[in-house]
Parts: C-alpha cells; structure tokens; sequence
C-alpha cells in the first residue's frame, strides 16, 4: 500500500493566517497540522508517501519533513499547480501509485480512530470512512439503506440527504488512476473524489465504514481551536511521529 498526503490547496477560510504559510502547516498545539494525517498513515505502517503541495509552499514542505528518514519511511513530492480537485491527486500520483493501491488522506484531516486493519486488510475496490456531522451541507455526504449499505454520494448537497459525511480518508485500487483522468471537471471546476467514489459504488466495489473516534477537517477558525484541544488532551500521546 502507497500513501498519499493531498496538502495543497488554498486555505482562504483561514486567511489572514494562510496569507504567509500553508493551512496544513499551521500547529495544532505543539505539532504542524500535517503530522497529524500523517501519523495516521504511518501508524499503518505505509512506508512510501507522496506529498502533494502547491508551488509557492514546496519549500517549507521540504525544510520541515526532508527525505521521511527521520520518520523511516520514505517521502516524494510533486506539485499541484493549481487546486483543482481532490481527484486530481490520482491523476499527479500515477507514477508513484504504479500497479498498488494506494491509500489517500488530506492534510488538514485529524482522525482519532487507528485504522491499520483497515488499510492492512483492504485487497481491491475502494473504502471510504464516513462519520455523523452535524453541518453535513459542507461534505460529501452518503446516504445509506436499512442495512447501512451506501446509496448514494452526493458533494455539498443541499436539500438534507443523512447527517454522514465523507471523510477524508480513502483507499483505493490502481484502477484510480484511469477513473480519475476519464473525469470531467463538476460545475466549480474540481474533478470530484465524490465521483470517483460513485463510480466504484456504481460498480458494487465501495464500502463505506464508520469512524468511531473523532474527525475533524481543521479547515474552518472553529474546528482549528477544536483540533488544538483535542490534539493537547487526547491524541497527542498516542502519536507516532
Ligand atoms: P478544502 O478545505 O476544500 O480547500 P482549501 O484547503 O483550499 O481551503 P478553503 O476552502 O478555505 O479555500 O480542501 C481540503 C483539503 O484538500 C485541504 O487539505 C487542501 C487539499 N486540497 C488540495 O490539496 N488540492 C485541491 O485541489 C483541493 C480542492 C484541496
């Protein structure tokens, strides 16, 4: 299993503070917020990742996490020039991805849970991890059955359809990389990880697990002060890097 860690972007929630360094570099307590999505896959034991960064941040990436030695793993970089979608890191990392599956976390996404069974275990397909929320017009949002089996996915809808949202985390096969490049940019112009997850629902190839512990996209100034909390008094002494 490969690992991905999309950590472009351009942060303008966060602004003024992302005016002079990346969101995910931002500290969560005593941490920059990409150790964070990191640990997760390291904790997983995933020993080869990529980095996605944009242009103007490549450098801090490079000063702050080197060669992954330091980590024992090993870290390569491309650039996004431009944010143009989640799915476009499949289209980036098909090099690096070659024939293996390929796990994929955003930068700015803290998980509490410990998911090495299921990065451990995953064979083929797609899995995706989706967690109750309270604000769920923000996410991707999965709808499921009477037997929690995924219906649909819908990005940002806006008519209630479940209080799930899609988190970021996901895990994919190789096949990602042919349904990434075969999408069509959505009417904001980003290909769309939504539709990359509807195309393995489509074709009965996606599970949609449940996160358990908290999840929190520390993309907004409330879920920032939220992280930093939970980073102090919960995660921080279980981490591995
Ligand atoms: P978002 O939080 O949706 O976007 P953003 O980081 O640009 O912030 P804002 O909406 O405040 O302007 O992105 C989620 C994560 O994915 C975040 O870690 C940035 C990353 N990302 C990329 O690396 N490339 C992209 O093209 C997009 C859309 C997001």
């Amino acid at each position: 299993m490969r690992g991905i860690i999309l950590s472009g972007g351009s942060g303008t929630r966060l602004r003024p503070l992302t005016k002079i360094t990346s969101k995910q570099l931002l500290p969560i307590y005593n941490r920059p917020m990409i150790y964070y999505p990191l640990n997760t896959l390291i904790k997983a034991g995933i020993k080869e990742i990529l980095i996605i960064v944009s242009p103007e941040r490549a450098g801090d990436y490079l000063n702050l996490l080197g060669s992954g030695r330091q980590f024992g793993v090993k870290f390569t970089y491309e650039i996004q020039d431009k944010p143009e979608g989640l799915a476009q890191a499949f289209i980036i990392g098909e090099n690096f991805i070659d024939d293996e599956n390929v796990a994929m976390v955003l930068g700015d996404n803290i998980f509490a849970d410990d998911f090495s069974k299921d990065i451990n275990n995953f064979k083929s397909g797609a899995k995706i991890f989706a967690k109750k929320v309270s604000d769920p017009k923000r996410f991707g949002v999965v709808k499921f059955d009477e037997n929690m089996k995924a219906q649909e996915i819908v990005e940002k809808p806006q008519e209630y359809l479940s209080d799930y949202a899609v988190t970021g985390l996901y895990i994919y096969d190789s096949k990602v990389v042919d349904i990434a490049k075969n999408l069509k940019p959505s009417d904001r112009g980003e290909l769309e990880i939504t539709d990359i997850n509807n195309h393995y629902l489509k074709n009965d190839k996606l599970s949609v697990a449940k996160v358990e512990g908290e999840w929190l996209d520390a993309g907004t100034f409330d879920s920032l002060f939220t992280a930093q909390k939970l980073a102090k008094e919960k995660l921080n002494d279980k981490l591995v890097i």
